[in-house]
């Protein structure tokens, strides 16, 4: 921990990468594992462009249910220091797969607390990679819009529909089968690339291209720290992989102790 720590601190650029074990703690299912959202709900019937095709209002209902769910859910500690980091170190970027805000929400508070101001906290603001449940994109024209209400997926007349051009929203998340958008995994590989730490947080590094963002750092000459509960593809190519729970190793791998 504390070779790593040091690691992290003395970094020049650091890329944080996170996935949905960083939320874990603070309740959002994750997606594989024995409790994972993929044992339960078949990936192919609910995430794919097929998936909304086919049937739309039981996409709408599922994408509802998981916005229900990780709406009532505040961020952890993991959240938190990640936030402090990255609003106080304006070479720290962070990548994330998560869709669930969380990272967004910790930023808020650090300003509602008095801690930051806008300005840093957008420049903190997390690199989506797969998109937000929390926003909507529309099938016809485009359209995006932040929308945090309750989804009504009672029938497919009631799903919500673009103001601008009253076509069938979709949740702006990243669907099995499709590509990222280009501009988004272009920021994300720079920072990779740039990097002298990657420092990946609870993935289980299996959905690429986010799993390859950690090696490129590798390859360009800097280095991989893991943090996760369980070993990863990743942990071999790793300098340093620390084994437990995002929210108690992270407030400590990033809090920098001044010297005695
Ligand atoms: P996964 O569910 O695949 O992996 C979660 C990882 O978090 C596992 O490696 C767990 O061991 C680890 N973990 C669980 N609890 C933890 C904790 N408290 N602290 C630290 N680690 C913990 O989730 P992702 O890797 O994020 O994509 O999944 C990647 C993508 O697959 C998701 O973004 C989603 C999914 O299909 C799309 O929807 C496009």
């Amino acid at each position: 921990m504390d070779d790593a720590r040091h690691l992290v601190a003395s970094a020049r650029k650091l890329l944080i990468l996170t996935g949905a074990g960083v939320s874990a703690e603070s309740g959002v299912p994750t997606f594989r594992g024995p409790d994972g959202l993929w044992k339960r709900y078949k990936p192919e019937e609910l995430a794919t462009p097929q998936a909304f095709q086919a049937d739309p209002r039981l996409v709408w209902e599922w994408y509802g249910f998981r916005r229900e769910r990780v709406g009532a859910c505040r961020p952890n500690p993991a959240h938190e220091a990640i936030a402090r980091l990255t609003l106080e170190n304006e070479d720290a970027r962070l990548v994330t797969q998560n869709v669930d805000g969380l990272h967004e929400l910790a930023l808020e508070e650090a300003v509602t607390e008095g801690l930051c101001s806008e300005t840093s906290v957008s420049r903190a603001a997390p690199i989506r990679l797969h998109g937000s449940l929390f926003w909507t994109r529309c099938t016809g024209c485009d359209h995006r819009t932040l929308d945090r209400h309750p989804v009504d997926a009672k029938s497919e007349a009631s799903l919500p529909r673009c103001p601008k051009c009253a076509a069938l929203l979709r949740p702006d998340v990243v669907w099995f089968g499709e590509g990222l958008d280009p501009e988004i995994l272009k920021r994300a590989m720079e920072a990779a690339e740039t990097a002298e730490v990657c420092l990946v947080v609870g993935t289980s590094a299996l959905v690429h291209p986010a799993a390859s963002l950690p090696l490129l750092t590798k390859e360009s000459g800097g280095v991989v720290v893991e943090v996760n509960t369980e070993s990863t593809p990743l942990t071999d190519v790793a300098m340093f992989s620390l084994r437990g729970r995002a929210g108690q190793i992270l407030p400590r791998l990033l809090t920098v102790e001044s010297e005695p």
